[in-house]
């Protein structure tokens, strides 16, 4: 089954006006994607930064879930979760690992895997059933 992975290292640099900002160089997987962000950005930002097509129905508002995404390495170097993204999350029975990208925002290294739609569809089976 397919799916999507990004990586997310940190490295110094410079804006326009030449104070010195912390970017996020953004990797996708399979597809190799590169995107550069600033630091404290979100993944979903990182994920339209580099084109990758990640599902955010709500918005950004932590009330879809269309979001999340699966964290494989560099946890460390997300936020910690929000009360209200901890809560959506669980209501998925999802483990730990899952981040919601409009909520979690890098600050160093990371590795996240964004489910395919067949994944997401047997879910949502599956919490249908429970
Ligand atoms: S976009 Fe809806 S929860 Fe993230």
């Amino acid at each position: 089954m397919g799916a999507i992975l990004f990586q997310v290292s940190r490295d110094g640099g410079a804006d326009a006006e030449g104070t010195r900002v912390s970017w996020c160089e953004v990797t996708f997987l399979p597809a190799g994607k590169v995107a550069r962000v600033r630091a404290g950005s979100r993944l979903l930002d990182a994920a339209e930064q580099g084109q990758v097509k990640l599902r955010h129905v709500c918005g950004g508002q932590a009330n879809c879930t269309t979001c999340r995404v699966q964290v494989q390495s560099g946890t460390e170097h997300l936020t910690p979760l929000s009360d209200k993204e901890s809560h959506r999350l669980s209501d998925l029975r999802l483990e730990t690992r899952w981040r919601l990208a409009c909520q979690a925002r890098v600050h160093g290294a990371v590795t996240v895997r964004i489910p395919t739609l067949i994944e997401q569809l047997e879910e949502a089976r599956e919490n249908e059933s429970r």
